[in-house]
């Protein structure tokens, strides 16, 4: 019996991330900065403030968050308003494994859209272009 458990645990541990997961690998990525005018690097330094303790270190995912500087957030998939509302209201988990995320209060919108302009610029830099949604 106990083995049983054992096995059908070990199992469940197997299988799971693989399942419902690999769309969204990977959980860290290398990102390659651009080039920062003043303006960039000022998004640069209110996101690694605000969101790299979850995101990394320039979106590039952490244990606590995903990477930003990801296929899935790409313009087409994820536009500003989702970065905007995500900022204001939070996220409830939906793509990856690491929980909710809490609505930044602290941000004004001035700040917030710093912060989008720094993505934007970064995922250009690092391949990520738009794509048409069609999940
Ligand atoms: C306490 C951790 C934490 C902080 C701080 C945080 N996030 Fe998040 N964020 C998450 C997690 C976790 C998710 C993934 C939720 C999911 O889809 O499973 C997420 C998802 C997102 C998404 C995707 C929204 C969607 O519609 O799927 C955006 C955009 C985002 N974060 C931007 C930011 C920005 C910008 C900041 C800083 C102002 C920030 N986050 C700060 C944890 C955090």
């Amino acid at each position: 019996m106990k083995s049983l458990i054992t096995t059908l645990i070990a199992a469940t541990i197997a299988v799971t991330p693989i399942y419902s997961l690999a769309d969204h690998k990977p959980y860290h990525v290398d990102v390659q900065v651009p080039e920062l005018s003043d303006r960039l690097a000022k998004g640069q330094k209110v996101f690694n403030v605000n969101c790299g303790g979850c995101h990394g270190i320039n979106g590039a995912g952490s244990t606590s968050g995903p990477p930003l500087i990801h296929d899935i957030y790409n313009p087409g998939h994820h536009g500003n308003n989702a970065f905007i509302r995500a900022m204001q209201n939070g996220v409830r988990s939906h793509h990856w494994p690491f929980g909710d995320m809490p609505a930044q209060k602290q941000m004004g919108l001035g700040d917030m859209m710093h912060v989008i302009r720094f993505i934007r610029e970064t995922q250009d830099h690092n391949g990520i272009k738009t794509k048409a949604h069609n999940m």
